[in-house]
């Protein structure tokens, strides 16, 4: 295994001692509230909530007890359709409603970080879909306040959860890729064209594709020390279903290289524009996404890391390509908010990491600063390492 630096060993040790306390409060919900069944309010009834409530409903001890959406005929529709009784068109009727202990904030991205505080300031735990909040800060201070409150905050991509992703950290902590130098991750397609919040200001490929990327090689090697990026916008308009035609605003094209420890250097590309015959599922998709080079062996995942369909290895003993893990068991990439659901109800904390979500949040910041001035971006986070 490479060694790790004194400076990653602290950074590592202060974010695994953050999530030690967090690790406390689990048996000791449910001892206060004595509740058998880890009730959910679902906030924002759009595409992603399609995936979510099903798997809520079919997670068992985790009851959907509100829905909420700013345009209140969604959550009407999507409660009359999945049978929950109670439904708002506003975050603050919504808390001050039927009791629940998880919100699970499926909203536009611009809107997780204002909904997210609301939530913790009335003491739910947080369930986010990505990014947590719309910057590196107010993130961090979700976090604190969270801690503050003694409640939970965790946020999507939840690629760490897959078996192939597990399998793949082992391989390397237990050193079989030798000396690692090199990775590469991609994610695209030509971009949603239901909601305009992906292409406003605080939108963009990165936080919405490029974060799948992202979590998977942090996951993989470590966090990031610096950033050097470019990211560019392609295509200037969009018609979008719910405001027509818009001028796009953030990048639609992004290339970031990262150092990790020891000389690691990985580089993730996003983009809503590149056409991708297997758009939003793996199951046809037999070429890899995910690539890490080491001296002994080189690892390639196989499909998208959050719908991965296998893991392709050589080494030096084995020239010949070898696929492992083709089953990815109870794992979909729509599992988190039931994940955490479970969490709460065992006590047993689950791979996905809110540090590690911040993290990526700092490098996504870190990508603009690097656009914006031409330079290389030091970071100053870090997150428990290795997850798996
Ligand atoms: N669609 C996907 O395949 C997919 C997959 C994974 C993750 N995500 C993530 O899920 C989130 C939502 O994406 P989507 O595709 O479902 O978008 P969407 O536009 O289909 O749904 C968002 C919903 O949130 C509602 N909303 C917005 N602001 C609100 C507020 N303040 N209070 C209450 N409701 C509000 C909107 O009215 C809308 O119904 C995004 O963060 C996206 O990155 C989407």
């Amino acid at each position: 295994m490479q060694k790790i630096s004194r400076q990653s060993f602290l950074q590592l040790n202060a974010a695994a001692l953050a999530s030690t306390v967090l690790n406390n409060y689990l048996p000791a919900f449910k001892k206060e509230t004595g509740v058998d069944s880890i009730r959910v309010g679902v906030i924002g009834c759009g595409k992603v909530s399609q995936y979510y409530i099903p798997h809520l409903l079919k997670t068992e001890k985790v009851e959907v007890v509100s829905l909420c959406d700013i345009i209140e005929s969604k959550a009407a529709s999507a409660a009359k359709e999945y049978g929950i009784e109670h439904h708002y068109g506003h975050i603050d009727d919504m808390l001050g409603g039927t009791g629940f202990d998880l919100l699970v904030n499926l909203t536009d991205m611009q809107e997780h970080g204002h909904l997210n505080l609301k939530a913790i300031n009335a003491k739910r735990h947080v369930w986010s879909e990505k990014p947590v909040a719309n910057s590196f800060r107010e993130g961090r201070d979700l976090l604190d306040l969270a801690l503050t409150n003694k409640v939970k905050l965790w946020s999507a991509p939840v690629v760490v959860n897959s078996p192939q992703f597990s399998f793949i950290s082992k391989f390397i902590q237990e050193g079989k890729l030798g000396k690692i130098s090199a990775a590469h991750a991609h994610y695209g397609h030509r971009g949603p064209n239901w909601s305009a919040f992906f292409y406003e200001k605080g939108g963009g490929s990165l936080p919405d594709l490029g974060v799948y990327s992202l979590s998977t090689l942090t996951g993989l090697l470590g966090p990031v020390r610096s950033v050097v990026a470019m990211t560019s916008i392609v295509t200037k308009e969009r018609k979008t279903e719910n405001k027509g035609v818009i001028k796009v605003e953030a990048e639609d094209n992004a290339m970031v290289l990262m150092e990790h420890r020891d000389g690691i250097l990985s580089h993730v590309q996003s983009s809503f524009n590149y056409f991708d015959p297997h758009s939003y599922r793996s199951s046809d998709h037999l070429l890899p996404t995910v690539s890490i080079w080491g001296t002994e062996a080189k690892v390639n995942l196989v499909g998208y890391d959050w719908d991965p369909i296998g893991i392709d290895i050589v080494t030096v003993d084995n020239r010949k390509t070898e696929r492992f893990m083709t089953d990815s068991k109870d794992y979909t990439w729509e599992q988190g908010a039931s994940l955490v659901g479970e969490s709460l109800q065992s006590g047993n904390e689950p791979v996905v990491n809110i540090e590690h979500a911040l993290h990526v949040l700092e490098i996504i910041e870190a990508v603009h600063q690097s656009q914006a001035q031409g330079i290389r971006v030091p970071l100053t986070s870090g997150f428990p390492y290795p997850l798996v």
